[in-house]
């Protein structure tokens, strides 16, 4: 009874229904029982353990590498929850208790929590952790291939992690490993004041940026590491940073900001000679903007960068750069995502220094000359005759201390982001991007994290051009049942899964669940998603190349006019039959699996009465999961046709013949077998009556409220007509209500709302 009215609270107060939802509605939306139940969701918890927060994935030997709190682990890439090895490696007492007395959470925070995880050679890893506020690093022997099972750490060989890991579990730290060389950045102190960017392992003298200098850096937040080859030559390769940090270039007075930040560096920089010795003598950095035009005309600034994924094309040396941001405002809550190409990001750095003449001055563009070779340019043959950093003109080394800071920032893709959510109860964390090819071209298909535990998948595909994207949210899927936020993703191309990490689970989860679209064409085709085509039968994944003749995908265009018109499933809709008491409520049921379709009804009277459009009004209410009609009358007889119109493509979704029976008759009298009465009762007790009695002692609250309305709604009006016509549609309501009063008739009748009311 109580479900009954709740769910009568929910279907009235859902009314808003039937307007297309705004452009951020998630086209399908999976629960996690769902996801676990049916579309092969696989979790990994590991007891007495947390934080799986550095992800490696290894195709070749068909290994997730997980490093979480005291743990390392190696999972089966096929199936995370099988097959695990595990390493042990928790900080030594003497540390923990070090770590303790300093004022830290002995069990929070004075563990090892795993924060590096990379490839180092064919037969090893390379790992780091926190140790307690004691940061080690060590080799890991992970086997050459996937038959060789070992996954062992030599408890012999630890290393010091200082400005490698950070001390603080809190912290991040961002690295890479390149030719057994870490380029990482990260705090360098017990305090976490240090920060530096700093290159280690290898046979090279260890060599950082300058310290307590904030214009290189001004308490930064590292977040990715990436190295991109710049020329077929090494010795242009650089290694770009990306971190957001404290802006020094704001002015003073107007506090805080934080800036989005992209560092460069050369591989081959080996310091200066006389200056800089051991420090970078090729840093140069950049503001990352993303931002988009406000009402008022003032750009709102998403500038909390928190995670990028470099995208590898073709070209090696320009992969894109896709980037999460968030915004700091307290007034403006959103989250974007940006991309940036390398050809902008070159550019910033190619273009005008910053410059700041004192203490007093403003920040201005640099107009003097600049030295040759000029900063930020790799020593090598491709830009002139210097073999090393050592060999740049003191002039150089100088004017790169003091100018690290590029005037010009680097503008996003098409100026603006590509995707982003504003005012919504979640904040994007982290992103893995796969490029799916598709019948007509290939697309980026975004797995964006948040930060309650969900997953929105997202495909961008050209509006008018390729120059304009449009961002189409495909899924929003709860990869994890506790909400927790998202720390990282990884994406198998080849195995199509999609690996997640939080604080208290390991998730994996297929790249598509083509099935879930629906059983119809038009379905498939309506989805656009470029993993799916309709193959004649069903809607499944779709394999390029593959001599199949009945592959349908369009998902630039989403037309099932043009491809669906021979799909032999057109002509059949799903036909239900439905029982309603007359006087009572029906509930006419109709959900169609996009979000973001707009359903309308049509009525007939039979098969060959001309189809009208069923009108909503006061009683003829339409919720997101179909029609309520309120007191039913014979009259409203009929077939009822479910519509859904989606991207321009209206198809019939089902169709419902309501059969109304007399109140007297149904009473206690209700046949056994498909009988279904109105809002699913189906017994022979005769629910409204139930509901009845309920509205007469109605509980305190909102529902007091509803039911008052419900009440004055059946207010008395004249008698009914003899003319019957299908509900609501305009022509004459009053038949229905007349019936309604009979219906409610009884000692109530003559007191309460209904005789105060104004009508
Ligand atoms: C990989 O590096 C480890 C640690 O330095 C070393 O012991 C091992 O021999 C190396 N393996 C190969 C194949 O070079």
């Amino acid at each position: 009874m109580i479900r009954m009215l709740l769910l009568l609270l929910l279907l009235l107060h859902s009314t808003a229904a039937g307007r297309p939802p705004p452009a951020a509605t998630p086209r399908l939306k999976l629960a996690f029982p769902e996801l676990r139940a049916r579309h092969g969701l696989h979790l990994f918890v590991l007891e007495r353990s947390c934080c799986y927060e550095a992800l490696l994935l290894d195709e070749e030997r068909g290994r997730l590498f997980v490093g979480a709190q005291n743990h390392l682990l190696s999972l089966a890439l096929d199936d995370i929850s099988q097959r695990e090895r595990k390493i042990y490696w928790p900080a030594p007492v003497e540390w923990r208790e070090e770590c303790n007395w300093a004022g830290k959470d002995i069990t929070a925070e004075c563990m090892n929590f795993m924060k590096i995880l990379h490839p180092y050679n064919r037969t090893h890893l390379y790992a780091c952790g926190t140790g307690a506020f004691h940061p080690v690093c060590a080799f890991v022997e992970a086997g050459q291939n996937a038959e060789e099972p070992v996954f062992k750490l030599d408890p012999q060989h630890i290393e010091d992690g200082k400005g490698k890991s950070p001390y603080d579990p809190q912290h991040a730290a961002a690295s890479v490993l390149v030719g057994e060389e870490l380029y990482s950045g990260v705090a360098t102190d017990l305090m976490g004041r240090d920060f530096t960017i700093f290159r280690s392992l290898g046979q090279r003298p260890s060599i950082r940026t300058e310290q307590h200098d904030s214009r290189w850096l001004n308490e930064p937040k590292f977040v990715a590491v990436f190295w991109v080859p710049e020329s077929e030559d090494p010795d242009d390769d650089k290694i770009y940073f990306f971190f957001r940090e404290t802006a020094v270039e704001r002015q003073q007075g107007l506090g805080k900001t934080s800036f989005a930040r992209i560092g460069q560096i050369c591989r081959n920089d080996v310091g200066g000679q006389r200056s800089l010795v051991n420090k970078w003598t090729t840093f140069l950095k950049a503001r990352l903007v993303c931002a988009v035009p406000g009402p008022d005309g003032a750009d709102t600034h998403f500038d909390e960068l928190r995670d990028v994924f470099l995208l590898q094309t073709r070209d090696k040396r320009n992969p894109l750069v896709y980037t999460v941001f968030s915004t700091s405002s307290s007034i403006f809550q959103g989250s974007a995502i940006c991309v940036y190409t390398m050809a902008d990001i070159r550019r910033a750095f190619l273009g005008p220094f910053a410059h700041k003449e004192g203490p007093n001055y403003q920040w201005v563009s640099y107009q003097g000359r600049v030295p040759y070779p000029r900063p930020g340019m790799c020593p090598s043959k491709t830009f002139g005759t210097f073999g090393s950093t050592k060999d740049f003109p003191d002039e150089v080394i100088q004017f790169a201390r003091h100018h690290p800071l590029m005037y010009n920032p680097v503008l996003p893709h098409g100026q603006r982001p590509l995707f982003l959510q504003a005012a919504m109860p979640y904040t994007f964390t982290r992103i893995a991007v796969d490029r799916v090819t598709a019948a007509d071209g290939h697309y980026d298909v975004l797995f964006i994290g948040t930060d309650v535990g969900t997953v929105l998948k997202v495909v961008s595909v050209p509006k008018e051009s390729w120059n304009h994207m449009e961002p189409l949210l495909l899924e929003e899927l709860q990869v994890f049942q506790d909400a927790s936020p998202i720390t990282s993703l990884q994406i198998s191309s080849k195995r199509q899964q999609l690996y997640a990490g939080s604080a208290t689970a390991l998730a994996q989860l297929p790249l598509h669940r083509c099935s879930a679209y629906g059983k119809a064409c038009a379905e498939c085709c309506l989805a656009r998603d470029p993993y799916c085509a309709w193959d004649g039968t069903a809607c499944t994944r779709y394999v390029p190349n593959t001599k199949r003749r009945f592959r349908r995908q369009d998902v630039r265009n989403g037309d099932p006019n043009v491809l669906c018109s021979e799909d032999p499933r057109r002509g059949s809709v799903p036909q239900k039959q439905l029982y309603g008491v007359e006087g009572s409520t029906a509930f006419l049921e109709c959900i169609p699996k996009s979000l973001q379709a707009h359903v309308f009804w049509t009525y007939q009277r039979t098969q060959d009465d001309p189809q009208r459009e069923v009108q909503m009004d006061e009683r003829v209410v339409q919720t997101e999961r179909g029609v309520l009609l309120r007191s039913v009358q014979r009259a409203d007889t009929g077939l009822y046709l479910c519509h859904a119109t989606e991207h321009g493509f209206t198809q019939l979704l089902l169709q419902l013949s309501l059969e109304v029976i007399g109140a007297r008759q149904a009473v206690g009298t209700a046949p056994d077998g498909d009988l279904q009465l109105a809002a699913g009762a189906s017994s022979r007790k005769v629910w409204y009556q139930d509901f009845l009695q309920l509205v007469e002692r109605p509980p305190l609250g909102a529902a007091d409220r509803v039911c008052q309305r419900l009440w004055t709604r059946g207010r008395p009006l004249p008698p009914p007509r003899a003319q019957a016509g299908p509900p609501g549609h305009g022509q004459d309501k009053e038949p229905h209500r007349a019936r309604r009063r009979r219906t409610h008739e009884g000692p109530r009748a003559e007191r309460g709302p209904r005789s105060a009311s104004p009508w």
